[in-house]
């Protein structure tokens, strides 16, 4: 099963695919387009221990001389350094303004190799293969490429539309668990602001191992997430509007992850318990919706901090200094109704303590 989404931006049209063991025809397709140049490969070190010989395998059947840089795994390979090493390492083995760069990993891998292909030669055409369920789902879909600055995330970068995004969930089968739940998080954002049959078609989500008992479900949800990220992107590249309302959840879940130190919670479990906290604010704002199409994946969620160890207090002054933040107050994706967001600005903080305390109720 093999399923496409045309994508269509201001300057570009690409597909992306999504279907089970479509990698090594992808790769021979991909390939065909560049008959006159090597082909260059930034892998996450955690796929190429998994998948090594399958992506070799695949690479070696194009006949074509390849190169491949891996990607040591974590948040700490967004770094300038790890930058300037894919710049030197795609110089020095001879690209070309015409050579494709295939960024194979989840999506600090295709953060820091998006961004590399966006850059080297002012720009060579990127492959994104996502391997993790986030990246799939969201990370390669959109354009946004970048590393971190000790200012904070994802503050150097470039918007970098790829030639096309293949996401083949047979590099799921060596996901760790929490990986899986940490991109459920994702997906269950596009169904509060957008597709409200994805809640039913995510609880195979449930299961032990989705892409083995439902190969096909698996891909039609990540399609269906895929065309949902696509549509707003289309219709907002850069950021000015709609965009924005798939942060529904992420200013919580921003203050939560920096008051765990980014240790104790990972960013699906914060965006998880953001989302609660979204809810329960629209609430506030008379919206007539309970949480039970996010309460009832909660058993995937595993907190490793206690709602004694966290302050409502600094939790909300962390929010006052998320990038979203406009004047005094604090911008917020609500919900006038599933799916249907808006963005609003709150200044009351009894209101956002609230908010807090039905997300700390779930650790
Ligand atoms: N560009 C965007 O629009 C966008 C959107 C959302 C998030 N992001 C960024 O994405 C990053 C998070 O991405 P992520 O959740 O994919 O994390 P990640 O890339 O760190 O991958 C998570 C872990 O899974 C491992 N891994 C990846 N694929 C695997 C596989 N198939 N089998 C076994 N292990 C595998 C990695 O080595 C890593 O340890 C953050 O840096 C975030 O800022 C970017």
């Amino acid at each position: 099963m093999k399923k496409s989404i045309e994508i269509k931006t201001a300057t570009h049209r690409y597909e992306a695919v999504a279907g089970k063991d479509i990698f090594e025809d992808e790769i021979a397709a991909a390939a065909s387009r560049f008959p006159a140049s090597s082909l260059f490969i930034l892998m996450d070190e955690n796929v190429s221990k998994h998948h090594r010989k399958q992506i070799e395998g695949a690479f070696i059947k194009t006949g074509r001389p390849f190169h491949i840089k891996l990607i040591p795994e974590g948040e700490s390979s967004k770094s300038a350094d790890l930058w300037l090493g894919c710049i030197d390492f795609l110089l020095s083995s001879g690209v070309t303004r015409n050579s494709p760069v295939f960024v194979i990993g989840g999506g600090v891998t295709g953060d820091l190799g998006g961004f590399a292909a966006a850059s080297v030669m002012r720009g060579v055409p990127l492959y994104h293969i996502p391997t993790t369920v986030l990246a799939m789902v969201d990370s390669s879909i959109g354009g946004k490429t970048g590393i971190n600055h000790e200012a904070g995330k994802n503050l150097v970068g470039a918007f970098y539309q790829p030639e096309r995004v293949i996401a083949d969930i047979t590099f799921l089968d060596s996901l760790p668990r929490q990986e899986w739940t940490n991109g459920l998080s994702e997906i269950l954002k596009y169904g509060a602001i957008k597709q409200g049959d994805i809640f039913e078609k995510a609880e195979l989500f449930l299961h032990e191992n989705p892409d083995d008992s439902h190969p096909d479900k698996l891909v039609e949800i990540i399609s269906d997430c895929i065309r949902i990220k696509a549509d707003i992107v289309q219709e907002d590249e850069f950021e000015g509007g709609i965009r924005a309302f798939l942060n529904f959840g992420h200013t919580f879940a921003h203050a939560l992850e920096k008051a765990c130190g980014y240790q104790k919670m990972s960013h699906g479990e914060a965006v998880y318990l953001g989302m609660l906290a979204a809810v329960e604010l629209s609430r506030q704002f008379k919206a007539d919706i309970v949480p039970d199409n996010l309460t009832k994946f909660r058993q995937l969620y595993h907190y490793r901090v206690s709602k004694e160890e966290l302050s409502l207090k600094d939790l909300t002054e962390y929010m006052k200094f998320d990038k979203k933040r406009t004047n005094q107050h604090i911008r917020f994706v609500l919900l006038e109704d599933w799916q249907q967001p808006v963005l609003k600005e709150v200044e009351s903080e009894t209101l956002i303590h609230k908010a807090w305390q039905i997300a700390f109720d779930e650790l």
